[in-house]
C-alpha cells in the first residue's frame, strides 16, 4: 500500500491510522492528501487524494476499531433483528469491492473501486453531499431515485446493508450514488431492516418530518412494497425510535418521529 516511510501528518480527522504525505498506489501512480476533509465514520479511515492532474479520489481503510462489532451487535439485539433470524457480518475491504463492482455490474447506483489493495480501496471521489446534509435543508428529490434504487436492488437479491443517510452522495445533477459497504445483513428480514433503517434515517435527520413523510410516500413506486411485511418494518422503526438513538432527540423529537413513523406506515399500507 502506501509508502509507509513518511511521517504521519497529524491531527486529520482524528483517525486512528496515520494519513500519509503521499500514497504510492502500485500499478496506479503516487497521490497526495487534499484538502479535501470528510466526516469520519466508526469503522474506516477516510482520505481524499488527488493526482497531478488534480483527480480526486478516496483512500478506504479499516480502522483499528473494533469495539464497533459490540456496538453494532448490541443496535440489532435491541432493533429485534437477531431474535427474528437475521445475523450481520462485516466484508473485508476485497469482499467490500467485490461486493461494489458485482452491484455496478447490474446497474445499481454505487460506487465501484478503481484500484483495490491488500488492506484498501481507492474509489472515485463522487462530488455531492450526502443525503444526511440534503435533509437538513429539506432537499427531498434525492428520496424518490434512492427508493428505485433499493427497490431495484432487492428484486435482484441484493442488500445493501447500512443504508443509513451518510451512505448515500447526492451528486450536483440530483441523482445518487450509493456507497460503504462493509456491513453484511442477512436472514429473513434483512431487507425489511434495510427498509427500516434507511425510512427511519430519513424522518430522524429531516428538519420538516411531515413533508419528509409527505415525499416518501410519493417517492415509493406503486406496489413496490408488495413482498415486504410492514409490520416488520414498522416494528424495527419504532424500535429504532424508542430504545436506540435516544440520545440523538429530546422527549418531543421521539413523539414526533414515533407519529411522523406510524403516518408513513399508514400511508405505506394504502399503496
Ligand atoms: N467515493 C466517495 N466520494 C466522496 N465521499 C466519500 C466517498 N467514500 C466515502 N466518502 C465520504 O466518507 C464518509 C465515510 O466513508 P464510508 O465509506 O461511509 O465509511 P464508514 O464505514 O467509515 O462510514 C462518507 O460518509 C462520505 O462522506
Ligand atoms: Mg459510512
Amino acid at each position: 500500500m502506501g509508502s509507509m516511510k513518511e511521517a504521519p501528518l497529524q491531527g486529520v480527522g482524528g483517525l486512528d491510522l496515520p494519513v500519509l504525505k503521499h500514497y504510492d498506489i502500485p500499478f496506479f501512480g503516487s497521490l497526495i492528501p487534499s484538502e479535501t476533509q470528510v466526516v469520519q465514520g466508526r469503522l474506516n479511515a477516510i482520505v481524499v487524494l488527488h493526482d497531478d492532474q488534480g483527480n480526486e479520489y478516496v483512500h478506504k481503510r479499516r480502522r483499528n476499531n473494533i469495539d464497533i462489532l459490540d456496538h453494532i451487535s448490541e443496535e440489532l439485539r435491541i432493533i429485534g433483528f437477531p431474535a427474528l433470524g437475521g445475523s450481520f457480518s462485516f466484508r473485508s475491504v476485497a469482499e467490500e469491492s467485490r461486493f461494489m463492482n458485482d452491484a455496478a455490474s447490474i446497474d445499481l447506483r454505487v460506487v465501484a473501486p478503481v484500484v483495490v489493495g491488500p488492506d484498501f480501496i481507492l474509489l472515485p471521489f463522487i462530488e455531492g453531499k450526502d443525503l444526511k446534509d440534503s435533509l437538513s435543508v429539506s432537499d427531498f428529490d434525492p428520496l424518490k431515485h434512492v427508493l428505485r434504487d433499493i427497490f431495484s436492488a432487492h428484486s435482484k437479491g441484493i442488500v445493501y446493508g447500512d443504508r443509513w443517510p451518510r451512505n448515500l452522495i447526492v451528486k450536483p445533477d440530483g441523482t445518487i450514488i450509493q456507497i460503504d459497504f462493509d456491513l453484511n445483513i442477512a436472514g429473513h428480514y434483512a431487507k425489511e431492516l434495510e427498509l427500516a433503517q434507511f425510512l427511519y434515517g430519513v424522518i430522524r435527520d429531516s428538519a420538516d418530518k411531515k413533508s419528509a413523510v409527505a415525499n416518501l410516500l410519493s417517492a415509493v413506486p406503486p406496489q413496490a412494497t408488495q413482498g415486504y411485511n410492514l409490520t416488520i418494518i414498522e416494528r424495527f422503526m419504532m424500535k429504532y425510535a424508542q430504545g436506540y438513538h435516544p440520545q440523538e432527540a429530546s422527549q418531543d423529537d421521539t413523539h414526533i418521529i414515533m407519529e411522523s413513523l406510524r403516518l408513513l406506515v399508514h400511508g405505506l399500507n394504502l399503496k
